[in-house]
């Protein structure tokens, strides 16, 4: 019985080592330790032997099926690090030949000129205030010296989700929510975001927009800082040369209040179509905070003062890039926003 282990021994050793692939390692390995293996007939006799005997081969057994499961493995392992050697030396990289290009987006030219415009204030010491778009009446109108039925919030007409709320129509609720937060501290805020307005939607115009207001409060500020506020501006944004000039004009929740007009950077003042032949161009509302308004925030008016602005994002954009229709800024179609 040993011996006939032991020849099986060999002729399963040299089947193993004969193979060269994995397929047919598992066949071998099938053929000699499978359930219809020469080693299954052996084991069918055992019953006929003496326990003495039982306990060698059993034991020889064992030691055959272990060997063969081992060399089956050393070969497996074998076969497998020929393939990838195989394939090491067969396969070549090449470096040099040109790669895929993965399309690059750009910035949006609305979040473009709003990071600029953050920039320059940030440099001026102003924090970031944010809102909700979803605004109560208080806070967009009433707060802000405009109650209910007051004429200018024709201007304004927005779009109402219930008699107190609506989409806020310019972010000066963020302003009045700043000043009660801060509770008669000194503030230097701009309230960057989207607003709503019920307007036609037509190459200047659109029921949604983009704005930049800000808003200083302290004892002491005037008229005269505010023009050198939004003179920096106008420099920054526009070029050295610029000038600005304040005409006057009405907001409910600044008194006084002006327009502010820069000088044309397209012609330097001289003239042009994009300044209409007038030399300056118009950018900006703004004016000092209106007493009725610090009140309502609980800032005392006889002693506390402040500015406050108001841009339109896309006005800007418009100007600088020299876009003739507001609605490309929000169809996304890429010619356009390539050129960014
Ligand atoms: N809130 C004004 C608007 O949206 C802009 C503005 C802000 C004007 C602050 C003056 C002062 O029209």
């Amino acid at each position: 019985m040993n011996q006939k282990l032991k020849l099986l021994e060999q002729e399963a050793k040299d089947a193993i080592r004969g193979v060269s692939t994995i397929a047919k390692l598992r066949e071998v390995n099938s053929l000699y330790l499978g359930s219809k293996s020469p080693l299954r007939e052996i084991m069918k006799t055992i019953k006929d032997l003496t326990n003495e005997e039982k306990k060698e081969v059993g034991m020889e057994i064992n030691r055959f099926k272990a060997m063969i499961t081992e060399e089956v493995e050393i070969k497996e392992k074998q076969i497998q690090e020929d393939l990838i050697q195989r394939r090491l030396e067969t396969e070549e990289i090449d470096v040099t030949l040109s790669g895929t290009s993965f399309p690059k987006g750009s910035i949006h030219p609305l979040t473009a000129i709003t990071e600029e415009i953050e920039d320059i204030f940030i440099g001026m010491g102003y924090k970031i205030a944010e809102g909700p778009e979803i605004e109560l009446d208080t806070y967009n109108f009433e707060m802000l010296n405009l109650p209910q039925g007051h004429p200018a919030r024709e201007m304004h007409d927005s779009f109402y989700i219930n008699p107190n709320v609506l989409l806020r129509t310019h972010t000066s609720p963020v302003q009045v929510r700043t000043m009660l937060e801060e509770k008669g501290k000194f503030l230097k805020i701009i309230c960057p975001g989207r607003v709503y307005r019920r307007d036609n939607d037509d190459a200047t115009h659109s029921h949604q927009f983009m704005q930049i207001e800000g808003l200083v409060i302290g004892t002491v500020v005037s008229m005269s800082d505010l023009k050198g506020t939004l003179s920096e501006l106008a420099k920054k944004m526009f070029g050295e040369n610029r000038e600005i000039r304040f005409r006057p004009s009405f907001f409910p929740f600044t008194e006084p209040s002006v327009e502010v007009d820069v000088t044309c950077f397209k012609c330097n003042g001289k003239g042009c179509s994009l300044c209409k032949n007038t030399g300056w161009i118009e950018i900006l509302g703004a004016g000092m905070v209106h007493p009725n308004v610090l009140k309502m925030a609980g800032y005392d008016p006889d002693i506390y003062q402040g500015f406050a602005f108001g841009m339109g994002i896309e006005r800007v954009a418009m100007l600088r890039y020299e876009i003739d229709d507001i609605r490309v800024f929000y169809t996304n179609d890429v010619r356009f926003l390539k050129q960014f």
